[in-house]
């Protein structure tokens, strides 16, 4: 393939190595000419590992050239790849200049060229970037094209100092696409030197959203591990081996529990045992922001759900579980009994029917809240006008429904359906 990549810097540089070794032919393009003049000598522009040697070797095949020409890039090129910084400032905002210039570039030189051309972004930008910035920035050009460009998202995954074998063999591969423009071709082909790569095709939004999902969740990871750890360490734990202990378990720890959105944590053993960490912290003085923001973030969603059941306006709620969770009859620390109270402090109806609840644990925690326990299930579909799944023998509320109901389903099992009525998921 005859491919442009616009951008010298780390994510250029390693895509123009990569994509050389495997056959491609690359015209780099950026705006500070001593880049550009270090790719024509066959140097890398940045430190990474393999890079330089990739260079040589793709100058020696003439495979790769550089230019500050835009035009000149894309008239030897079918597909570019836009590889420019999209800095944030210190309040986060995204500088999307860089982007919108290459973009500018590269229509005006459409223009001049009008052929069949792919314009993918490699650069990290927000969710609605494509759809909401760049494609009114250049749709008014299309009408004067005979060719619409195909527009393509493709986050790039890679780390520095491990980026050549993170290109080469990477989780997966995300590609957000237009379906109306087939692009996965041509997506498909960049990416045939390794078909054990998974690639996984969506809308802009959500590849544009995933990478920044896998950064914070990296971030996190960081920050949880130095948190915890310097707990443990105040307290003399052996740390090496309590990491390697936590590492070890790859069914609850490492692995995709807990890390499916859906309802705030609860029950006795999470909000006790981080608030009993958060106290082994102050006490060793050791400052845990971290550990500490859990329960302004559990609250914070506690809030969001209470917002959510809100919006539907509807006036008689019947809740149907107030456990914590599934599978259980604990109601210690329920989100649902703070949905519960919100809503009746909100002056909504609300009834609740939960077969496996402990009446004598609710009696004796929350007495004030017995009275709004009924034992009809039937009844309560009928009387309901906004129904809260939270038990999973839901069939025979779901056969009782009629379409004057709503439903928010609150199970993390976004599977269950009926004929006529729309149920809402969390997420
Ligand atoms: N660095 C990483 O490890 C990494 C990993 C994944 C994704 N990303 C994302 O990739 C993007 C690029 O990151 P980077 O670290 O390679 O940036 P960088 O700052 O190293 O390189 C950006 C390059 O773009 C050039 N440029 C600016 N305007 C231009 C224009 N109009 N035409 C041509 N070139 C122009 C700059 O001169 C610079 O050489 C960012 O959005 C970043 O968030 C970076």
């Amino acid at each position: 393939m005859k491919i442009s990549v616009f951008g010298l810097g780390y994510v250029g540089m390693v895509n123009i190595a990569c994509l050389s070794k495997v056959g491609h032919q690359v015209y780099g393009c950026d705006v500070k000419q001593h880049k550009v003049d270090l790719i024509n000598q066959g140097k890398s522009t940045v430190f990474e590992p393999g890079v330089s040697e990739m260079m040589e070797e793709a100058h020696e095949k003439e495979l790769v050239k550089a230019s500050s020409d835009a035009e000149l890039c894309v008239a030897n090129s079918d597909i570019a790849l836009l590889c420019v910084g999209t800095p944030s400032d210190v309040e986060g905002n995204v500088n999307l200049s860089y982007i919108l210039n290459v973009t500018r570039d590269i229509i005006k030189a459409l223009k001049k060229l009008d052929k069949p051309f792919t314009i993918v972004y490699r650069s990290t930008i927000p969710p609605g970037t494509i759809d909401n910035q760049i494609l009114p920035v250049i749709s008014p050009y299309f009408e004067s094209l005979s060719h619409k460009p195909k527009i393509v998202f493709l986050p790039e995954f890679l780390r520095e100092g491990n980026a050549v074998k993170d290109f080469f063999e990477c989780a997966r591969i995300v590609v957000g696409v237009d379906e109306n423009e087939n692009a996965k071709d041509q997506l498909t082909e960049l990416f045939s030197f390794n078909q054990n790569i998974p690639i996984h095709f969506t809308n802009y939004r959500t590849a544009e959203f995933v990478k920044y999902v896998d950064n914070a969740y990296h971030a996190t990871k960081v920050s949880f591990a130095n948190e915890i750890y310097s707990i443990g360490s105040s307290m003399d734990v052996d740390i090496v081996t309590a990491n390697k202990l936590f590492l070890s378990d790859d069914i609850l720890n490492i692995s995709t529990k807990y890390l499916i959105p859906g309802m705030p944590f609860g029950g006795s053993c999470l909000p006790k045992d981080t608030r009993a960490l958060i106290h082994m912290g102050i006490k060793n003085e050791v400052d845990t922001p971290f550990i500490r923001g859990i329960f302004e973030s559990n609250n914070a969603h506690k809030q969001r759900i209470v917002e959510k059941v809100l919006k539907f306006e509807k006036d008689k709620i019947f809740l149907y579980g107030i456990t914590f969770k599934q599978d259980t009859d604990d109601i210690r620390e329920s989100p649902f009994i703070f949905l519960l109270e919100s809503l009746i402090a909100k002056g909504k109806q609300v009834r609740v029917f939960d077969d496996r609840l402990n009446l004598t644990s609710l009696r004796i925690e929350f007495p004030h809240l017995v009275q709004y326990i009924h034992d009809d299930l039937n009844e309560l579909v009928k009387w309901s006008d906004l129904i809260i799944l939270n038990n999973k023998n839901y069939e025979n509320v779901l056969a009782a429904l009629d379409s004057s109901k709503s439903v928010l389903n609150c199970l993390n099992n976004n599977d269950i359906s009926t004929n006529n009525i729309i149920i809402e998921n969390l997420y």
